[in-house]
């Protein structure tokens, strides 16, 4: 997030973003000298033509043809300079280059998940640089819209189909995701970072989050608490968010919403995780999804819990 913004516009960092730039500056001072002439000729005229007495009446305007051609023809060229200059855009930013590395994106209340072709998810979206990459979007719940203000794209993410935007990075760098589409309570905290790498360094990223069945448990489920999006809800800190943090819970008494209680054991992990609305701890809503008892592997379930046993305060 380095410098090389502008007063209008944030830094430049793909290889789309100098053409639109280049269309909206021109807009912005097409519409800058109109205004000040308009405005100039309008003020010089109020002037020049202003009513000194009573027999200083205005005299008629002779009729100008050029005049009125002018103001249809020179509306008209900007007009169409404007539409050929951006549907052209339009068309580059629509296709993807055939050979672009192909990313997965989920959307959700309120997180983004991206999905790698060899089966690695992160909460963080890393890209190689110079190389075109496509993503391709699908949100599960409502409409939420992928911005990357640097890379000047942006795509609404829908339910019930995919949508697709793509960017080639030129700078190794971070830049920030934003959620530009009003989708809750909580839309303003729906972002994501892009790191943006050497095509070494992505490959490497790639190769160490990627889970192997020899990892020990604890960090299997580390990556794990990553990677299914658990860090949107659970903290590893003490703060309580969506969901009750993981600080501490492991052992822990847990009073419930229905006025029992229960002690925060293997068997309670397990449940809380495959079966999240079977209880619901006292201050929370029941909002975790209910997905993870078919989508996660025993192995990895096993993980989880051992990852959250290892949240202990050291004190
Ligand atoms: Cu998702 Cu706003």
């Amino acid at each position: 997030m380095g410098d090389g913004s502008t007063l209008w516009l944030p830094e430049a960092a793909s290889t789309v973003a100098s053409d639109v730039d280049g269309l909206f500056y021109f807009i912005l001072n097409t519409s800058l000298v109109l205004f000040v002439g308009v405005i100039g000729v309008a003020a010089w005229f109020a002037y020049k033509f202003r009513r000194r007495s009573d027999a200083d009446r205005p005299q008629p305007f002779k009729e100008s043809k050029w005049v009125e051609a002018s103001w249809i023809i020179i509306p008209t060229l900007l007009v169409v300079i404007v539409f050929t200059w951006g549907f052209k855009l339009f068309i580059k930013m629509s296709i993807a280059p055939p050979n672009a590395y192909e990313i997965t994106v989920r959307a959700a209340k309120w997180s983004w998940l991206f999905e790698y072709p060899n089966g690695v998810r992160s909460n963080e979206l890393h890209v190689p640089v110079h190389r075109p990459v496509r993503l391709k979007m699908s949100s599960s719940d409502v409409i939420h819209s992928f911005f990357v203000p640097a890379f000047r794209v942006k795509q609404d993410v829908v339910p019930n189909r995919y949508t697709y935007v793509w960017f080639e990075a030129t700078q190794r760098d971070t830049f920030r995701v934003l959620c530009t589409e009003y989708c809750g309570q909580q839309h303003s905290t729906m972002l994501a970072k892009v790191v943006v790498a050497s095509e070494d360094d992505f490959t490497r990223w790639l190769a160490e989050s990627m889970i192997d069945e020899s990892l020990p448990p604890a960090r299997h489920g580390e990556l794990l608490y990553v990677q299914q999006g658990c860090q949107t809800c659970h903290s590893l800190d003490g703060a309580a968010s969506v969901g009750p943090t993981f600080l501490d819970l492991a052992g822990a008494v847990r009073s419930f919403t229905d006025g029992t209680s229960a002690t925060a054991d293997e068997n309670y992990l397990r449940e809380a995780i495959i079966n999240p609305s079977a209880v619901i701890v006292d201050g929370y809503e029941a909002v975790m999804p209910g997905q993870y008892g078919a989508t996660l592997s025993s192995a990895e379930i096993d993980a989880l819990i051992a990852f959250i046993q290892e949240q202990e305060s050291t004190q």
